[in-house]
């Protein structure tokens, strides 16, 4: 029997499989993430993450869509052969991932969260260096800025091809997230001209898709009337229901001003809601302030606050992050239909395929396509079934 909780990773394999195999017919949902800049979107991502691995700096920093898949793995999960002698081993742990409900997946996440004195394994993996783990994050930034520049160029380029990164970690819930450059109004320095719209038209071909889910992000110490992120997403989305908004920067609002109306929905209607949040300033980052410091103080933050008190269990990035992943379960749900029906199509034409080669072909992994084909009949058969018509719950 499928649960909830094998759901993403199964989506995640099966884009994987699907990108290998040259196939991007599907359409699999994916979180956008949108702001000006300096909003705070490399901010939360680092946050959700619980790593420092973003590069930094002032202009366009993100100059190619960085695609962001966390995946939630145990905090024993075993050591590969490699790695066994280089390491304390702690390897005898017989680890079986299990059928988890969305509730354990989430429960997990977030008291391995709070225990912050336990050493946990977690690396990063990007699809353009295959078989390597980076366990030392500042080398994936070096890495992120490395290739940005290979492809964007060493100025203020940007380029629409994304670098794929894949978090392995006991402290992410299951997420697919895209990193995009921030909008801006004005060209600075080498900047193109036309720089605005280049920028406009590579968010725009992510969050025009009907299945994305769009983070706008605004800050709060800016009207939101001027909200770029709100005025890009209603382009799009123009019912709002499939935007999110994320209100940043709610320790900058002028003193004896809050932003009550617009998180509990009263002055901007999205469907999907409001949620306020509070990163790192650039003096915490100086200061190296842990994420996991950041997290607890923004905890507190809401909690102690006058005014958020009252709504503080929907605020803050560990309920941004339980949401998101909620919503995109959700949605994954909704568009089981669609992605069944494209399935089907696909698999007809694989069969056709493997078929050609002969008689002979056999499914094995060694098999690309029998590969994908028997990725894309267990999506179809174990989770189409047993998910549709599923409800879940998100706890607070
Ligand atoms: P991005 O350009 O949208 O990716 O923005 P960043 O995440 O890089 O943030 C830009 C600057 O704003 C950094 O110096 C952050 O430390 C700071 N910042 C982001 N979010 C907050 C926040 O909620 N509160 C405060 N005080 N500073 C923030
Ligand atoms: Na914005
Ligand atoms: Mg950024």
């Amino acid at each position: 029997m499928a649960s909830l909780g094998d759901l993403i990773p199964t989506v995640n394999k099966l884009q994987d499989v699907m990108y290998d195999a040259g196939i991007d017919t599907l359409d699999l949902p994916i979180l956008a993430v949108i702001g000006s800049q300096s909003s705070g979107k490399s901010s939360i991502l680092e946050t959700l993450v619980g790593k420092d691995f973003l590069p930094r700096g002032t202009g366009i920093v993100t100059r190619r869509p960085l695609v962001l898949q966390l995946n939630n793995i145990s905090p024993e999960s075993p050591l590969t052969e490699n790695e066994v002698t280089s390491s304390r081993g702690d390897s005898s742990a017989d680890h079986e991932e299990g059928e988890m409900s969305l509730q354990d997946h989430l429960n997990k996440a977030q008291g391995i969260v709070k225990d912050s004195t336990k050493e946990v394994r977690e690396w990063g993996e990007f699809l353009h260096i295959p078989d390597r783990r980076f366990y030392d994050f500042s080398q994936i930034r070096e890495e992120i800025q490395n290739e940005t520049a290979r492809i964007a160029g060493k100025n203020k380029g940007i380029s629409r091809i994304p670098i794929n990164l894949k978090i392995f970690s006991p402290r992410v819930l299951n997420l697919t997230l895209v990193d995009l450059p921030g909008i801006t109004k004005v060209p600075i320095g080498e900047q193109p001209a036309d720089i605005e719209k280049q920028i406009k038209n590579l968010i725009l071909e992510y969050v025009a898709k009907p299945n994305c889910i769009i983070l706008a992000v605004s800050p709060a110490n800016v009207d939101l009337v001027n909200s770029e992120s709100l005025k890009l997403a209603r382009e799009v989305d123009p019912m709002g229901k499939r935007t999110i908004g994320v209100i940043t920067k709610l320790d900058l609002m002028d003193s004896g001003t809050n932003a009550i109306e617009i998180l509990s929905g009263k002055l901007y209607p999205l469907k999907l809601g409001f949620v306020g949040v509070v990163n790192r300033s650039q003096q915490d980052i100086q200061l190296n302030k842990s994420v996991d410091e950041a997290l607890d103080n923004e905890e507190e933050f809401f909690s102690r606050h006058p005014v958020y008190r009252t709504i503080a269990t929907r605020c803050g990035t560990r309920y941004l992050a339980k949401l998101l992943n909620h919503i995109l379960l959700c949605h994954i749900r909704d568009k089981l239909p669609d992605i069944k029906a494209k399935l089907n199509t696909l698999i007809g034409q694989t069969e056709q395929e493997l078929a050609s080669y002969g008689g002979e072909a056999t499914i094995t992994p060694e098999n690309r396509a029998g590969l994908v084909l028997q990725l894309m009949n267990k999506f179809a058969t174990r989770f189409v079934s047993s998910i549709e018509g599923t409800s879940t719950e998100i706890s607070t």
